[in-house]
């Protein structure tokens, strides 16, 4: 299948223009924003006011609204990178050791991990994500695989100015307890190839990647154009292999949150701890969405708002 022009005229660009900014008028009042993450220390300190969106279609063209430009902590997000980079390096392999199932549990979870022996339910829970960063470790040196990472994202969003935050890295390397836990689980269970402290520091680095909405809608572009970079026709995935990282993060990319971001917003996405969500449209744009403070599930509380305020404005849903 060939990359193809979606979008759309400028009638699309201009009511995209008015919702956001309806969006971001009406959440500027909120004042029920969620808790902001504080168990890595960093995200303490970032404030709770800022709100940030944009989106990207096929086309190029970029709307954004607030601090849209501003760089946070994309945490949990780039589970989807490292997911994507693991599939090219390995593909199916990976199933092997990561399963496809939402885990109803929250994204740091051990419980299940011990039940079933040492397989994580889906690669966007912290334990899951924890053996696809050794499936990237292979036996590289850690530096060299964090530098990979931040390499294939800066290619993906065409964006050399994208780095990780080492004091995050570092931050969450000394306090990530429970993270340990998880790799050790797996150690114990033959499910790490690579040493539990190297296999963490790749990633607790992946996690502190820093980036703005801008980036990562440009980031995430490929994915609602069935694997293409729809400005260059260049093929980064297959057309299946788009449309089951899309799949993984409509059932799993909200961890027990996942069936009722569905219900609301209707588009597959991924959160992370940070604040930040990426959406994808298939066939029509991707969008980021940041606002640091969290729900009950660890998922952006007003991100998710603004999500599903967009998705009901433009009439955007993979549900028909
Ligand atoms: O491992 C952790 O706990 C964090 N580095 C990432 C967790 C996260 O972003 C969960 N998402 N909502």
């Amino acid at each position: 299948m060939k990359c193809s022009e979606t979008i759309k005229g400028n009638k699309v660009k201009q009511r995209l223009r008015e919702v956001l900014d309806e969006i971001g008028t009406e959440l500027q009042k909120e004042r029920l924003r969620g808790k902001v993450a504080d168990y890595i220390p960093p995200l303490a300190q970032v404030d709770p006011a800022k709100f940030g969106m944009a989106v990207m279609l096929h086309d190029g063209t970029l709307i954004s609204a607030g601090d849209a430009a501003e760089k946070f902590s994309v945490q949990s997000i780039s589970k989807v990178f490292a997911l994507t980079l693991a599939l090219g390096k390995r593909g199916d392999a990976i199933w092997h050791r990561v399963g496809r199932e939402p885990s109803g549990d929250p994204f740091n979870s051990s419980i299940l991990l011990e039940l079933e022996k040492g397989i994580p339910r889906n690669p966007f829970i912290n334990a899951g994500a924890i053996v696809i960063a050794d499936i990237l470790l292979s036996s590289h040196q850690p530096r060299e695989t964090i530098g990979e990472i931040v390499r294939f994202v800066q290619s993906v969003s065409e964006d050399d100015d994208i780095f990780i935050d080492e004091f995050v890295a570092r931050a969450e390397d000394h306090t990530g307890f429970n993270n340990a836990a998880l790799a050790n689980l797996l150690k114990a269970h033959k499910n790490l190839d690579n040493a539990p402290p190297h296999v963490l520091g790749v990633y607790h680095h992946q996690c502190a990647l820093a980036m703005s909405c801008e980036q990562l809608a440009r980031a995430g572009l490929f994915l609602s154009a069935s694997g293409c970079n729809p400005l260059s026709g260049h093929r980064i995935i297959s057309v299946e292999r788009a449309r089951r990282i899309n799949a993984l993060m409509m059932t799993c990319g909200h961890y027990d949150g996942s069936g009722d971001f569905a219900f609301r917003v209707g588009v597959p996405a991924k959160s992370g701890v940070g604040g930040g969500i990426l959406a994808v449209v298939p066939g029509i744009a991707s969008v980021a969405v940041w606002s640091p403070g969290l729900n009950q599930h660890g998922n952006s509380m007003l991100g998710t708002r603004a999500l599903e305020m967009l998705c009901r404005q433009m009439n955007w849903s993979v549900f028909g």
